[in-house]
C-alpha cells in the first residue's frame, strides 16, 4: 500500500520519479506528490491519480538531481492535497514519504502538540517527521542519529525516505515491515517500493531488511542497523523484464494478465513437473519432506484471492494426502490465539508476499514451532524471508489490482505440493499420481484453447452489465471458484455479488432469487454434477437466470441455462484452474462495459501492508 520512488544521481530526478510513480500506482492511487531540491525544497502534491499531478506540473522547471515521490492509499485522513505525501517538517527543510502505519502516532502527536507543534495534515507520517526533527533539534545530533532514536520509539510498519535540503546529495531511508528496494546504477541510486520503477535503469538491486537504515548518495550506499553498525548490502540481480510490467498492446493489465495464464502456468510447472520421471521436484518441499510426511495437520493461510486458493487446495490436500487441513483468513487466525503444535505445517499463500495480516499470522505460528512454507509470487518479499521454505509461483509481475494469473499459479503450486506430499505419505496410488501429473501438464494448452474464443463471455457481460446483484454457486472445489468469481465481480464492476456452496442456497440465499437475478454456477463435470443441476432447476423455478461454467460437451446444462461458458475437460481436482478464467473475464468485461477503471478499482490497493 502506497508506492515510494526516490532518486539521487546524475539524471533529472523528476522524470524518473514520475515514471516510477505510474508503475507503482497499483499500490495506491488516491493522491500523489514529489519533493525536489531546486533552489531549496520544492513540494508538489495533488489529490487523484498520478496523471493529475503530471498535468499540473507539465511545463514547470523541475530540475533537480535528487527527489522523492509517493502515490498514496489513504489510511490516516481522507484523500486530499494536504494529506498527500511528501510531508514537510516544521522548519521546512525536510520532506518525507512513508508507506505503512505508525500505530502510536496519537501519543507522539500529543507529545509534539505539548511542545507547540501544529499539524497541516491528519497523517501519521507528518507526526513522525516532526518527531524526528524535534529529536534532532533537541539533541543537536545528525538527522541520521535522530532517525535512529525516533525509530526505536515507533510502533508500526514503515518504509520512509527523507530528503534533507541541508544535505542535498543524500537520501535517508529506513524499513520495517514494508518493502524497499534500492537499484544501483553508475553514480546513481534508485529507491522504490518494488523493482518495477528500477528495472529499466539497472539490474543490480539491494533489498533493504527490516530495522535497517540506508544512507544513499550518488556514489555510495551505506546500510546500517539501528545500533549504528554497518551491514554489508547483498547485491542481487533482478529477474524481471521490462516487457513484463508493460501492457504490450492490451487495453488493460488485467486483460493481459488473464491472457498470460497459459504461459504463467507453464512457467510455474517448468523444472518442477518432471514427466520423464513422473515426479514433482519442489526444492522447498524436498528440504522438509520428512516433516511433511509425518505432519498431522496443515494450515493454509491467506487473504482475499489467496485465501480462495487455500480453499481449493484444501480439497486437493485432503483427498490425496489424507491429512486434516484448515484454511484460515490470516487476519482471523492471528488474533484468535490459535492452537498451533510444533508438528503443524503452515502454508502462507500471498501474491505480493507483503500482506500484513498474513505476515503477522505466520510470525505467530512460527513462534509456536510450526513449519512455515510460502506460496508467493514476489521473490525476496517479506513473507518469503520469514518462511522456512516454499515455492514461488513464477507468474511474473501482476500489475492489475485484481489477482488473476497469480491465483491460477497459486493453485498450480499448491497442487504440485500436494502431489509430492501425497507421494511421500503413500496416500496416492502410482496410476492416479501419474494421471494427475499428465493432466497438470496439459493445463496450459487447455487454458490457451479456452482463451482462443471469448465471445461467449463478452456476450454474457454485455447482457448482465447492469445487474444489481449476482449469486455465484458451486460445490466441492467449484465452491471456492464461485467465491473467487464473486470477489472478482465485486472488485472490478462494483456489482454486489455473493458466493455460496450451491447446497447452502436453500438455507437462506434462495430468498434473494427473483425474476432475472443472474446466478452463476460453476458446473464443470464432477461427482456433484447432478446435484448442481437440481440446484439450477431450483433457480429456474423461481425465474432466476442461470449462467453456467460447464465442461465442453456437456449435454445436460445447456438445456437449462440461459448462457453457458465452456471450459476444456480435465480432472475435477484441477478444474478450478480452468473454471475461474471465464469468471475473471466476466468481471473484466462487465467492468469495461460500465466504463470503470478495471486496473485500479476504487478503494483497493494491490499490496495490503496495513492490518
Ligand atoms: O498479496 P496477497 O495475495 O497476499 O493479497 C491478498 C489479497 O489482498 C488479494 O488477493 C486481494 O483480495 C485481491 N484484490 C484479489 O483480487
Amino acid at each position: 500500500m502506497c508506492g515510494i520512488v526516490a532518486y539521487v544521481g546524475g539524471r533529472e530526478a523528476y522524470p524518473v520519479i514520475l515514471k516510477g510513480l505510474k508503475r507503482l500506482e497499483y499500490r495506491g492511487y488516491d493522491s500523489s506528490g514529489v519533493a525536489l531540491l531546486s533552489d531549496g525544497l520544492v513540494v508538489h502534491k495533488r489529490k487523484g491519480r498520478v496523471s493529475v499531478l503530471e498535468e499540473e506540473l507539465t511545463g514547470r522547471d523541475l530540475r533537480s538531481p535528487i527527489g522523492i515521490g509517493h502515490t498514496r492509499w489513504a489510511t490516516h485522513g481522507e484523500p486530499s492535497d494536504r494529506n498527500a505525501h511528501p510531508h514537510v517538517s516544521r522548519v521546512g527543510r525536510l520532506a518525507m514519504v512513508h508507506n505503512g502505519i505508525i500505530e502510536n502516532y496519537v501519543q507522539l502527536r500529543q507529545e509534539l502538540a505539548g511542545k507547540g507543534y501544529s499539524f497541516r495534515s491528519d497523517t501519521d507520517t507528518e507526526v513522525l517527521l516532526h518527531f524526528i526533527e524535534d529529536i534532532r533539534d533537541h539533541n543537536g545530533c545528525t538527522l541520521e542519529e535522530a532517525l535512529r532514536i525516533a525509530l526505536r520509539r515507533v510502533v508500526g510498519a514503515y518504509v520512509i525516505v527523507i530528503l534533507d535540503a541541508d544535505n542535498p546529495d543524500t537520501l535517508l531511508a529506513a524499513r520495517k515491515g514494508s518493502p524497499l528496494v534500492i537499484g544501483i546504477g553508475r553514480g546513481e541510486h534508485f529507491l522504490a517500493s518494488d523493482a518495477s520503477p528500477i528495472v529499466e535503469y539497472t539490474q543490480q538491486v539491494v533489498y533493504v531488511n527490516d530495522h535497517e537504515l540506508a544512507i544513499v548518495r550518488p556514489d555510495e550506499l551505506i546500510l546500517k542497523n539501528l545500533g549504528n553498525e554497518r551491514v554489508t548490502p547483498w547485491v542481487q540481480s533482478l529477474d524481471m523484464e521490462l516487457a513484463a510490467i508493460e501492457k504490450e498492446g492490451y487495453e488493460h493489465f488485467m486483460l493481459k494478465e488473464v491472457f498470460e495464464q497459459p504461459r504463467s502456468i507453464r512457467d510455474c510447472l517448468r523444472g518442477r513437473l518432471d514427466m520423464t520421471e513422473g515426479r514433482i521436484h519442489l526444492r522447498g518441499v524436498e528440504e522438509h519432506i520428512d516433516r511433511l510426511k509425518e505432519t498431522q495437520r496443515i494450515i493454509l493461510l491467506g487473504c482475499g484471492t489467496s485465501w480462495h486458493a487455500g480453499l481449493v487446495a484444501e480439497y486437493v490436500f485432503e483427498q490425496i494426502c489424507r491429512v486434516p487441513v484448515e484454511v484460515e483468513y490470516a487476519s482471523e487466525f492471528r488474533y484468535r490465539d490459535p492452537v498451533v503444535r510444533s508438528g503443524d505445517v503452515v502454508i502462507a499463500i500471498s501474491q505480493s508476499g507483503e500482506t500484513a495480516d498474513t505476515l503477522v499470522a505466520i510470525e505467530r505460528a512460527k513462534e509456536q514451532g510450526a513449519l512455515i512454507l510460502g506460496v508467493l509470487n514476489v521473490v525476496g518479499s517479506s513473507i518469503a524471508r520469514l518462511s522456512h521454505a516454499g515455492a514461488y509461483t513464477h507468474a511474473g509481475p501482476e500489475i492489475g489490482v485484481a489477482s488473476t494469473k497469480a491465483f491460477t499459479a497459486q493453485l498450480t503450486v499448491l497442487i504440485m505440493m500436494a502431489l509430492r506430499i501425497a507421494e511421500a505419505r503413500g496416500t496416492i496410488g502410482r496410476d492416479r499420481h501419474l494421471r494427475l501429473l499428465q493432466e497438470l501438464d496439459a493445463i496450459p494448452e487447455k487454458a490457451q484453447a479456452l482463451l482462443a474464443d471469448t465471445s461467449a463471455v463478452r456476450r454474457v457481460a454485455a447482457r448482465w452489465a447492469r445487474a444489481r446483484d449476482m449469486l455465484f454457486l458451486g460445490r466441492g472445489p467449484g465452491f471456492p471458484v464461485a467465491l473467487e468469481g464473486a470477489l472478482k465481480l465485486k472488485e472490478i464492476s462494483y456489482i454486489h455479488a455473493e458466493g455460496y456452496p450451491a447446497a447452502e442456497m436453500k438455507h437462506g440465499p434462495i430468498a434473494l432469487v427473483e425474476e432475472g437475478l443472474p446466478v452463476v454456477f460453476v458446473a464443470t463435470r464432477d461427482a456433484f454434477h447432478e446435484k448442481l443441476i437440481s440446484n439450477m432447476q431450483e433457480i429456474r423455478a423461481r425465474r432466476g437466470s442461470v449462467i453456467a461454467v460447464v465442461t465442453e460437451g456437456d449435454t445436460l446444462v445447456p438445456g437449462l441455462a440461459d448462457e453457458v461458458l465452456e471450459v476444456p475437460a480435465c480432472d475435477p481436482l484441477l478444474a478450478p484452474i480452468l473454471a475461474v478464467i471465464p469468471l475473471q473475464l466476466l468481471a473484466y468485461h462487465i467492468g469495461v462495459e460500465k466504463g470503470l477503471d478495471v486496473d485500479k478499482p476504487r478503494n483497493l490497493a494491490k499490496s495490503v501492508t496495513v492490518e
